[in-house]
């Protein structure tokens, strides 16, 4: 029988039928696996369904010897965690869950531009602490987003999907930079460049995936040509932007404020972003609703059926 190791509680539905796959070993913590459990998982399971957080890193794939395992089911669309091709190399596939969070993480996305724009969160913290004192015509004014300009930084599936709602939503102006133009459903001008796009928009949504190609991508140099108004908002990987730099562009006001749903070092949010009350900061909500989280699970299980059936998973990456 297949020895199949899933690394954090999942959905009961997910759960159940997982049950049926397999001998299914599940792991009860919601912390990400040591390097320990890492190799120990490499060496004893048939496959394994890890999630971000799950560091399988060139390191572990060079260091473990005995590898049994020879699939990867990641949890997630995002697979920047997992070094792919040192895994093949040792003949480890990897698989994914795209498309499923899409909505559910464009609707994020556009939580975040509105609760930074219109100040939400220092509102709701205003009224918690019982400062507020009533309304009166100039109190807590924020910016209004429609009709001004979102600049998309990723037109995948997630960035479309921002471009949407921004579109039809608020009747935003789309621009976009990605590695090819595309043809779009929606009116859009593509910039070929991130910093023609970065410093036209007026909300500067980055929607690309994570990993080395992306890292720092947005920077002090990008800030520095952002209108001093722009919000960025941030529901791709956290690494993406340097933080010390928006700590700084923040502080100096080369833009005006930033909705976060992901970290440089997950789960520290650095003191600065803390105290700062221009920023909306979520805790990695992009996916983070029953069903969405479901069919998540669902597709990873899928991806193992298929493979155990013999044939290739439909999200190999
Ligand atoms: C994703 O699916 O990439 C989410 O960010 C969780 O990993």
């Amino acid at each position: 029988m297949n020895k199949i190791f899933i690394t954090r509680p999942l959905p009961p539905e997910v759960l159940k039928k997982a049950k049926t796959l397999g001998e299914v070993t599940f792991r009860s913590l919601t912390s990400p696996l040591t390097t320990m459990e890492m190799t120990e998982a490499l060496q004893n399971f048939d496959i394994i369904l890890p999630t971000l957080g799950d560091l399988f890193s060139e390191s572990i794939f060079q260091k473990v010897t005995k590898i049994r395992c020879k699939l990867l089911a990641n949890f997630g669309a995002g697979y920047n965690h997992i070094a792919v091709e040192a895994a093949k190399e040792k003949g480890v596939i990897v698989t994914n869950t795209p498309g499923v969070l899409t909505d559910a993480t464009a609707d994020i996305a556009l939580t975040l531009m509105l609760m930074t724009a219109r100040r939400a969160g220092e509102g709701e913290r205003l009224l918690r602490k019982g400062k507020w004192e009533g309304w009166h015509p100039t109190q807590m004014l924020g910016y209004h987003v429609s009709g001004k300009i979102a600049a998309i930084i990723g037109m995948g599936r997630i960035g479309q999907a921002i471009a949407h709602r921004c579109h039809f939503g608020f009747g935003m102006d789309i621009i976009y930079n990605s590695r090819s133009s595309k043809n779009l459903d929606f009116p859009a001008t593509y910039f070929q460049n991130v910093e023609e796009a970065t410093k036209k928009g007026d909300v500067v949504f980055i929607a690309v995936p994570g990993g080395k190609a992306t890292r720092h991508l947005i920077n002090r140099r990008i800030f520095s040509t952002m209108k001093s108004h722009s919000i960025l908002v941030n529901i791709s990987r956290g690494d993406v932007i340097a933080e010390i730099d928006l700590i700084e562009a923040l502080k100096k006001g080369d833009i005006g404020g930033a909705g976060l749903d992901v970290y440089e070092f997950e789960p520290k949010i650095p003191e600065g972003l803390l105290e700062m009350e221009n920023v909306t900061l979520f805790p990695h909500l992009g996916s983070a609703s029953l069903e969405i989280r479901t069919e998540m699970g669902m597709m990873a299980l899928a991806n193992i059926v298929n493979f155990l059936n013999g044939k290739s998973p439909p999200n190999l990456v």
